[in-house]
């Protein structure tokens, strides 16, 4: 059976770290929804061009064009046998149309961890992010320096500060979260697969909670 994880959380909380460390454990795709919107955006594509005006506010980009999107992704075939969901599902029916797409696999929803984290660390952690312009490697001044200034660990390709990491589009970001995403806690929880993760901890602590919730889940 394949195995599909779900990362929830606040912008900040830790999803994009969490979910490329559970990639490379398991062996499954990492699928960030923004990473995929960040690419387009780079690469100029028309729908780069249209999730760019979302993006640069803190608005959620539309479900219909947000939906094609990941089930293009769902085509490829190393989504068979499982994936790691990062920034998607970001409102119920986004959530709906997962399932959907997940059947069509013989597989569901079988785990979300929820990273949750209070706003100042969220702020903070979003003001001292730096990512990497070639594959969206995620490193902090403070909490993950890299061992050199402006240069990724893992590809040496230039880091940058995302656009969407002003203070105020930061805080507008977290307003859309509790808005539109935060009733898939309920969502979730109501289909039994939701776990609270601490996401106060470091990185590793973090992580080794992650694992702990999906070994637990293999039993
Ligand atoms: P997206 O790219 O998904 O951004 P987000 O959800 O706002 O989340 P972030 O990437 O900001 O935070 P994260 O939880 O991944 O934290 P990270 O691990 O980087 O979406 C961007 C935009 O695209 C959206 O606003 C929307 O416009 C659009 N979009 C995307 N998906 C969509 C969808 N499904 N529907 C509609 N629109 C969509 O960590 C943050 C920082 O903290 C890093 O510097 C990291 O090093 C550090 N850190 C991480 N964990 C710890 C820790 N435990 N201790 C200390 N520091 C830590
Ligand atoms: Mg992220």
């Amino acid at each position: 059976m394949p195995t599909y994880i779900v990362l929830l959380g606040p912008p900040g909380a830790g999803k994009g770290t969490q979910a490329s460390l559970l990639s490379e454990k398991f062996n499954l795709p990492h699928i960030s929804s923004g990473d995929i919107f960040r690419e387009n955006i780079r690469n100029n594509t028309e729908m780069g061009k249209l999730a760019q005006t979302y993006i640069s506010k803190g608005e959620l980009v539309p479900d219909d064009v947000t939906v094609a999107m990941i089930r293009d992704r769902f085509k490829k075939p190393d989504c068979a046998r499982g994936a790691i969901l990062d920034g998607f599902p970001r409102t119920p029916p986004q959530a709906d149309s997962l399932a959907e797409m997940l059947t069509e696999f013989g597989g569901k929803v079988d785990l979300v961890p929820f990273i949750t984290a209070p706003t100042e660390v969220l702020i903070e952690r979003l003001a001292g992010r730096w990512t990497c312009k070639e594959a969206g490697h995620i490193f902090h001044n403070k909490f993950n320096p890299p061992k050199q200034s402006g240069v990724c660990d893992l590809d040496q390709s230039p880091l940058y500060q995302r656009e969407d990491d002003k203070a105020d589009t930061v805080k507008h970001r977290i307003d859309v979260y509790k808005q539109q995403t935060a009733p898939l806690i309920n969502y979730y929880l109501q289909r039994g697969v939701l776990t609270e993760v601490n996401g106060i901890a470091s990185i590793e602590d973090v992580a080794s909670q992650m694992n702990t919730l999906i070994s637990l889940e293999e039993k």
